[in-house]
């Protein structure tokens, strides 16, 4: 089974006013994905980034762009995504009236899929579509904002996703990737990784505060992201 840990972005911190470089220079520093966070204003209180940022971003790098959509409905906008160069798009089931024709449109149009599932969003959804599912993202913040606090109780949900995505793929060879989002830092990413995540969002931890003093902002972090997760 495949072992690698991956490391995505949150561009939502991330300096828009050069974004391009942001996210040039976040990658180079050895980090896997960039994390797209689409909010609408309705399903969650916050408004970001469309299909036109993620088509101007994607001249820009070669890296997965991981579109987490916090939008309702989720159906109109799939292909705009798609279209735009999205390679993984994820929706959370509360945007979805028809879970399973969602997953099966996020296919078609050519990208990986996944279901997103809030702190207290049960993980039942997952027992019917889980040939149609690529990746798992647990939030440990409730979504609409970054910099908030991990929520520990995720740690025992990852536990249960890890032994659902085991057993699936002890049926079928066919790995899902396993991603946690909100408050991921150096100090938690170890015991978040060791609870069974595979791929780790950070926005404010990567973004935020120490760019001003240190030129070499964006690789410190990242070096002691992967100390950390050298642990495990
Ligand atoms: C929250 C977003 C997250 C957020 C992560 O709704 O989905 O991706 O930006 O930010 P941090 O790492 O600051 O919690
Ligand atoms: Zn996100």
């Amino acid at each position: 089974m495949d072992k690698t840990f991956r490391i995505a972005p949150s561009i939502l911190s991330a300096n828009f006013a050069k974004l391009g470089q942001e996210i040039a220079d976040v990658i180079k520093s050895g980090t896997d994905i960039v994390h797209f966070d689409v909010m609408d204003n309705h399903y969650v209180p916050n408004l970001t980034i469309g299909p036109l940022v993620c088509e101007a971003i994607r001249p820009v790098t070669d890296a997965i762009i991981d579109v987490h959509l916090m939008v309702k409905p989720v159906d109109r906008i799939i292909p705009d995504f798609a279209k735009a160069g999205a390679n993984i798009i994820t929706f959370h089931p509360e945007g979805s009236d028809h879970i399973d024709r969602s997953l099966s449109l996020v296919r078609d149009s050519g990208c990986k899929s996944g279901l997103v599932f809030n702190p207290a969003t049960p993980l039942d959804y997952l027992d019917h579509v889980m040939d149609k599912i690529d990746m798992i993202l647990l939030m440990s913040v409730n979504p609409g904002f970054g910099g908030q606090k991990f929520i520990p109780e995720t740690l025992n949900k990852l536990r249960i996703a890890r032994q659902k995505i085991d057993a699936y793929y002890e049926k079928t060879g066919r790995q899902i990737w396993l991603e946690v989002d909100g408050g991921v830092n150096a100090n938690n990413i170890a015991e978040i990784a060791k609870a069974g995540a595979d791929t780790f969002v950070a926005g404010s931890a990567i973004f935020g505060a120490g760019k001003d003093t240190d030129p070499n902002h964006y690789d410190t972090v990242v070096k002691s992201l992967r100390a950390s997760l050298a642990t495990v």
